[in-house]
């Protein structure tokens, strides 16, 4: 992690900014997020294509960091987003991002949420189904406007990651089937009047640590762009989706230079438009959440217990997935590791951040960062056992500033509205 590292004095430091008083003052759990991060990896993504000659769209996967202050640091360095619902759309507008640098994708896509985006003249739809086409060319034509659209292939690959989050498969319930494609196509461009079919979008998975799948997926589109050009059918976009991993646990993650290497090889002859949807590999990095230990409970094991849980931060439940995790007072280095389990306060044995995990010695009030929790983090939480959203700081350049309110117990409850004509006790 470049962005981390320990000072003698200050313990752990983010980006020049130490993350300790930032817990003091704001309180626990808390997530920080770093602009800067956001920024440098962001160009690091557009030098890595740049360098192959490739001039692409680049859109943000807003499922991965919704808040508007990162999707305006993302817009200022040239992305546009990839919103998957009216929500994002809003969110991705409202934040400063061109509609002509949108794309909206997602399985489900509401009436509400087509007309909303067609009325703002976004990018482009991508298609998930022949029943979502005849809806989308129905609206456009009842609003008599034209929307760009691409159709999103269901590639049939297999990503090679966790299967809650592959995509790509036959099975999944994901995108258009690869050989429905063609015949498809050249009806949608002769005879629906209400959309401009502009190429094809494909997404494989997320968390792809493994060249191939990237590498089979893209040489299935590029095929494909083939067989519907020698039909003398027109392909001028292709989305090639997100899906870059990082390394959570210091696995060899591909660079992007490698993704743009893959993009380029296969697909970067074909006169198109490029156009690539990263998260997680922009947002993850750039974000902590930081936490207090309650206490450390002796028993069959030693549970470290800390103020965050699977609520906040939800994906070693879900995913089995591995976070880093420090301490913010930086670890006298002569001190002894133990292994322990680090656990929320949750109600469910699934509520555990590290099973047999070899940290510095922690003790009761010690604060500790869960790493790489910038990408699908805040936008994951819920409030179950009542436990209010943790608040959100971003820091940059020295700066910080709350980001977003820890919500109060009061805010929460307000949100229940008891009938009047039940009598309260
Ligand atoms: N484009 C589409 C159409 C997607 O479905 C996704 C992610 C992305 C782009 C961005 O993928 P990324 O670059 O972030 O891998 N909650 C899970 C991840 C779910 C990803 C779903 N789709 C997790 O916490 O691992």
């Amino acid at each position: 992690h470049p962005n981390l590292h320990y000072d003698n004095k200050q313990g752990l430091m983010m980006d020049g900014t130490a993350l300790a008083p930032l817990a003091e003052r704001y309180g626990t759990p808390s997530w920080v997020i770093s602009a800067d991060t956001l920024r440098q990896r962001a160009h690091n993504v557009q030098a890595a294509f740049n360098e192959r000659g490739l001039s692409m769209g680049y859109h943000f996967a807003v499922k991965a960091q919704d808040h508007q202050a990162c999707l305006s640091v993302l817009a200022q360095c040239g992305f546009g987003a990839d919103v998957v619902s009216g929500g994002e759309l809003k969110r991705a507008l409202t934040a400063g991002m061109k509609a002509r640098h949108i794309v909206f994708s997602g399985i489900g896509k509401t009436d509400d949420e087509l007309t909303y985006a067609i009325q703002q003249n976004i990018g482009q739809i991508n298609i998930e189904s022949i029943e979502e086409l005849t809806r989308i060319n129905h609206l456009a034509e009842t609003l008599q406007q034209r929307v760009r659209v691409a159709f999103r292939v269901n590639p049939d690959i297999d990503a090679q990651t966790h299967s809650k989050i592959t995509t790509g498969r036959a099975e999944d319930k994901f995108g258009i089937a690869y050989n429905l494609i063609p015949a498809l196509y050249r009806r949608t461009q002769q005879e629906m009047k209400g959309v401009e079919l502009v190429g094809l979008a494909v997404h494989l998975g997320s968390q792809m640590l493994a060249e191939a799948p990237f590498r089979k997926g893209y040489e299935r589109i590029a095929e494909l762009v083939k067989t519907l050009r020698a039909d003398g059918l027109s392909v001028t976009d292709i989305d090639c989706g997100g899906g870059l991993g990082i390394a959570y646990r210091g696995e060899d993650a591909p660079p992007p230079a490698l993704w743009a290497k893959v993009i380029a090889e296969t697909l970067g002859g074909l006169d198109v438009h490029l156009h690539i949807e990263p998260g997680r590999w922009l947002a993850a990095p750039a974000g902590v959440l930081l936490a207090r230990v309650i206490d450390v409970k002796e028993a069959a094991r030693r549970f470290v217990i800390i103020d965050a849980g699977m609520n906040d931060l939800v994906r070693p439940a879900m995913y089995d997935s591995w976070h880093g995790i420090l301490p913010l007072h930086a670890p006298p280095t002569d001190t002894l590791e133990e292994r322990v389990d680090v656990v929320g306060p949750i109600c469910e044995s699934s509520d555990i951040f590290a099973r047999q995990r070899t940290l510095p010695p922690l003790k009761k009030g010690d604060l500790i960062a869960l790493l790489d929790a910038g990408a699908y983090g805040t936008v994951m939480s819920s409030t179950y056992n009542s436990r209010p959203f943790a608040a959100q700081i971003m820091i940059s350049n020295g700066q910080e500033a709350v980001i977003r309110k820890r919500q109060t117990l009061d805010e929460l409850l307000a949100q229940d509205v008891v009938p009047s004509w039940l009598a309260r006790p």
